[in-house]
């Protein structure tokens, strides 16, 4: 029997662990990454740099860049025959199967973490290849990971702002405090659970739609709405429907998740660049629409766009298909999952919550 009956079903404001990861400060609107402020971080590192702080490793930037670059190879040469027989109808099915082929043991070292990060990249992109009748394409190792990502997915060079703003999205998701993935992450390190179960497990709590399920619904809602004067219809009745505006409302943000504004200033680099017509002017205006009438509906809880808004927006304007975003949101957030599986490991205890019987009692 339990005696307290206090009862936080989604554990809202329940403080679980210390980290030294990340802060998401939810009334100012701050997040920050190993000290940096997620702005500064995302548009001054690139995703391997980004590892090496997380992952506190032996390694810099340049050199987790090669061993990434060899791990895709590794992991193209190792699933290339099997990939296919793993496509699933949803990409991050596909996602959590082929990351399971990969076997791992319990260790702390960024050389493992390159391995499998680098690895979950090579399984996405060639994932969203096949879903388009595309064959499986092989690693160049010699690229960055943000590159060569781009590159397996559209089949193109991409130019450096395009290299530049898939960093950018890459670093900025990385890590965001003790968000549902990394929570589970760090549920199964605590069991003493090898490294790679702890990241198929938190692949599959990314995949809902409550979490990294959202931007993928947000480009398919900018699509049905098409211009500024059908916002209010489409929303309204979605909200009379009782259905949620994806991309809108957070659980510790209670102004707008800063992210989002260093997705639109990654958009806005793109554009000074030459990208024509990205939907950020719809999105903007769909936002601020969505924002007034969450706030008529529910006046009691400040309902702003959250990273995900703004993530489809950005992935978009980077030639993604709509059916990848999630996964790369997977391959950007492991980062932050090898991090705290470091953590937890280091702390060493199992998380293990009680809970308040409720059944019938033997008579
Ligand atoms: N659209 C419409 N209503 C929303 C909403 C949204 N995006 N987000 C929350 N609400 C409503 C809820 O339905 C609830 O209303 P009710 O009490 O009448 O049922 C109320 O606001 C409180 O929401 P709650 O479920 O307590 O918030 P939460 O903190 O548990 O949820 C999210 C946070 C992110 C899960 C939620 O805002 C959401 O579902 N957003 C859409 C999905 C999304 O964008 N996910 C990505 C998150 S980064």
């Amino acid at each position: 029997m339990v005696e307290s009956t206090v009862i936080k079903s989604g554990l809202d404001g329940v403080v679980v662990a210390e980290t030294g990861i990340s802060e998401v400060e939810g009334q100012r609107g701050r997040l920050i990454i190993k000290g940096f402020d997620a702005e500064d971080l995302g548009f001054s590192h690139t995703f391997e740099e980004t590892c090496a702080l997380l992952w506190s490793s032996k390694e810099d930037g340049a050199e987790l860049t090669k061993l990434f670059g060899q791990a895709r190879v590794e992991a193209y040469e190792m699933s290339k025959d099997i990939l296919p027989a793993l496509l699933r109808e949803h990409p991050m099915d596909s996602l959590r199967t082929a990351t399971s082929l990969l076997t791992s043991g319990t260790q702390v070292d960024s050389k493992e973490y390159a391995r499998i990060t680098a690895a979950i990249g090579v399984f996405a992109a060639n994932f969203s290849r096949m879903s388009r009748k595309l064959k499986p394409i092989a690693p160049d190792p010699k690229l960055t990971h943000a590159a060569d990502f781009l590159r397996m997915i559209t089949d193109e060079t991409p130019s450096k702002a395009e290299i530049a703003g898939m960093d950018t999205y890459l670093t900025t998701v990385s890590d965001h405090g003790m968000n549902a993935s990394t929570f589970t992450a760090r549920v199964v390190a605590s069991t003493e659970s090898d490294n790679v179960s702890c990241i198929v497990a938190a692949i599959g709590a990314l995949k809902g739609p409550l979490h990294g399920g959202a931007p993928g619904p947000v480009l398919d809602m900018l699509n049905e709405i098409g211009s500024p004067e059908n916002a209010e219809k489409w929303i309204a009745t979605q909200l009379d429907n009782r259905k949620r505006i994806m991309g809108m409302g957070h659980r510790i943000y209670t102004v707008r998740d800063p992210r989002a504004a260093i997705f639109e200033k990654a958009i806005r680099k793109l554009e000074e660049a030459g990208l024509k017509a990205s939907r950020l002017p719809l999105a903007r205006a769909v936002e601020s629409t969505a924002e007034r009438l969450l706030a008529e509906r529910h006046p009691e809880k400040p309902l702003k766009a959250n990273v995900e808004f703004y993530t489809a927006v950005l992935l978009d304007s980077l030639k993604l298909p709509s059916n990848i975003f999630s996964s790369t949101f997977a391959v950007g957030r492991a980062a932050g999952w090898f991090a705290h599986i470091a953590e937890q490991r280091a702390l060493g205890r199992l998380i293990r919550p009680a809970s308040k019987y409720t059944g019938a009692y033997p008579r």
